[in-house]
């Protein structure tokens, strides 16, 4: 059995990529490398703890042709049936997202729409989609509840109700919307959609990670990481929500734990037909500062300011997870602790090699 695995050379990809491969699952990575590097293959193939076989085929899956000729070499190169293909590849900055939104929607939805094809060309029967927690609204009830009414903004640039807050959160809404279309005329293809929280943290060898020497880092993560490297602070954004110690609330959870839901998730799908859809967070609320001190209990040296909300920030979001404990049988693992540690470990390789380069 191999499975396909886009955009498997990024963060979260790269982790599922491993623990998929600990299974003994054949791996084919279909990455275009514009958000990540081709020697995260490299990487993969020294971490890997079977003999499992995991490729790497450079293709940009908006472009069809490209796919049908990788098809040509699935057929050839590789006896195993495709038993799943796992679709991360995607855009994901948000700011980036409100200036190039045609990106977005060309990246996303086509990509989406393409893979999906591609998966009934290769009569690969399990599909797992990467939504977000972006799609649940402000002012969702919290924690945020798979079936609650989501994404109903009333955001003054939108005409439509049905809306995410930005393009961004758009195409994983809509996103959803194309699955749940497809699953609805077509009974085989098996689909699961898996809302990410905010994955952070590292495998524990610290070879596995985003980039935050030459990205301009957005997320919280990243962006300590960033601070930390070019001492700097790092800004706080927003201590005045209504919240215990006045920062905004967020459900990190170990990347780690987040590659382990695919795998658990996929198992699952084979005997469970149709299209499911889960929460995977924490299910714990950790507030900015808590984390900021977390890292500073673990001796990193970090200072840190308080400034302005961000624009569009939500003050909470934390997930309901009863529904992937209970029919998917998968629990997180880590702690905030464990995020930490790992992230610094991941730090000081990266910093380390950084310095003998220098
Ligand atoms: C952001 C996106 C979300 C996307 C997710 C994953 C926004 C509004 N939301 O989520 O749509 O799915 O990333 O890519 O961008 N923070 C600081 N200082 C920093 C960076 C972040 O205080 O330098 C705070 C933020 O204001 C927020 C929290 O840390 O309160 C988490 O931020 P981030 O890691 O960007 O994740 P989200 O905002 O949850």
């Amino acid at each position: 059995m191999a499975i396909i695995i886009t955009g498997g050379l990024g963060f979260i990809g790269s982790h599922t990529a491993l623990a998929l491969a600990a299974q003994n699952q054949e791996i084919i990575i279909l990455d275009n490398c514009i958000n990540s590097s081709p020697k995260t293959h490299k990487l993969l193939e020294q971490l890997k703890t079977t003999t499992a076989k995991i490729s790497h085929y450079n293709v940009d899956i908006t472009n069809y042709q490209a796919l049908i000729e990788i098809a040509i070499k699935i057929r050839f190169i590789i006896n195993n049936p495709i038993t799943a293909i796992i679709h991360f590849a995607a855009l994901k900055a948000v700011g980036e997202s409100n200036e190039k939104p045609l990106d977005y929607y060309h990246n996303n939805i086509t990509g989406l729409i393409n893979m999906v094809r591609f998966a009934k060309l290769l009569s690969c029967p399990n599909f797992i989609f990467s939504s977000s927690a972006t799609v649940y609204p402000h002012n969702a009830p919290l924690p945020c509840v798979e079936d609650g009414n989501h994404a109903q903004q009333t955001d003054r640039r939108y005409s439509t109700i049905i809306t995410a807050a930005h393009p961004y959160g758009n195409t994983k809404l809509i996103g959803e919307q194309i699955l749940n279309d497809v699953a609805a005329a077509d009974k085989t293809l098996n689909i699961i959609i898996l809302r990410y929280f905010n994955p952070v943290g590292n495998h524990e060898s610290g070879l596995l990670g985003e980039d935050f020497i030459n990205a301009r880092p957005n997320n919280l993560f990243p962006a300590i990481l960033s601070a930390m490297y070019n001492n700097t602070t790092i800004k706080v954004f927003g201590t005045d929500y209504n919240t215990p110690d006045g920062s905004a609330i967020r459900d990190f959870i170990h990347v780690s734990d987040v590659a382990d839901a695919h795998v658990v998730a996929m198992n699952w799908l084979k005997t469970n037909p149709g299209i499911h859809c889960f929460n995977v967070g924490s299910g714990h609320g950790y507030s900015v500062l808590s984390v900021i001190n977390n890292f500073i209990k673990h001796g990193a040296p970090l200072k840190y300011e308080c400034t302005e909300r961000r624009q569009g920030d939500a003050e909470q979001v934390y997930a309901d997870t009863t529904r992937a404990t209970n029919i998917l049988e998968w629990t997180p693992k880590y702690t905030l602790d464990d995020m930490v540690k790992h992230t610094l470990i991941y730090y000081n390789k990266v910093r380390s090699t950084a310095e003998i380069k220098n």
